[in-house]
């Protein structure tokens, strides 16, 4: 498939569980395009603060932490001060601890040039909360993918339990319905739907579906 021009900008939003991860590192391979899970940097974040006795509050610990840390991307991987942490960022507590952190607009702004550093190439794929609305505001093309409280719920069930941890729907549903709430409430950035973002429900799509239709948009 070839792209309208080059370089070409994906920014998907959605909340928890609704796909975007998988459907954006899909799209970013078929297309040769970069991949930002933004995500993953609120986790490497939370997950440092952890360790250095951080609580989610400290704002002015957190930039200065984020000043001191190593975060590295390396395909699959993600690496904190050189080590492998990539399923220690993925538990339910660093999911709750990342979204609290996350209500910081002081620190959102401190890592603003590093998600945008992301796109350079041929493009970029770029997945959270904010990419359509205020990290990449020009994007090509927006995106925001939805899912119904259950079947994100059973989606991320399925995905910790395949990768060993031990979980409850119950306790996920609360989990991820709590982390929603506060994703779509807080003053910073919310997660919301962008003026020009096509909106895509993928309770009744397959991953293959929800790609094909994002590539038919690009066309
Ligand atoms: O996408 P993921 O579930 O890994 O993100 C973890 C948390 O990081 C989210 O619940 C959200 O609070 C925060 N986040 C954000 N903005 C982004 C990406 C993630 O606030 N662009």
């Amino acid at each position: 498939m070839t792209l309208k021009k080059i370089p070409y900008l994906i920014a998907i939003d959605g909340p928890a569980g609704s796909g975007k991860g998988t459907i954006a590192k899909l799209i970013s391979k078929k297309l040769n395009l970069n991949y930002l899970d933004s995500g993953a940097i609120y986790r490497v974040i939370a997950l440092g603060a952890t360790i250095n006795n951080i609580s989610s509050g400290e704002v002015t610990k957190l930039i200065s932490l984020v000043g001191s840390i190593n975060m590295k991307f390396e395909g699959e991987d993600v690496l904190l001060d050189n080590k492998v942490i990539t399923d220690k960022i993925r538990t339910s507590e660093i999911s709750k601890f990342s979204s609290e952190i996350a209500v910081h607009s002081k620190l959102r702004d401190e890592i603003l040039s590093l998600q945008r550093s992301f796109y350079h190439g041929n493009g970029l794929v770029a997945e959270g909360r904010d990419m359509t609305t205020v990290v990449f505001p020009n994007a090509d093309l927006k995106v925001y993918l939805d899912a119904s409280p259950y079947e994100r719920a059973e989606r991320r069930y399925k995905q910790l339990i395949s990768k060993g941890n031990s979980v409850n729907i119950q306790d996920l549903t609360s989990e991820i319905e709590a982390r929603d709430k506060r994703d779509k409430q807080r003053k910073a950035s919310p997660l919301k739907i962008a003026d020009d973002a096509k909106v895509l429900n993928t309770d009744d799509l397959t991953i293959g579906q929800t790609v094909d239709k994002i590539l038919a948009f690009i066309i």
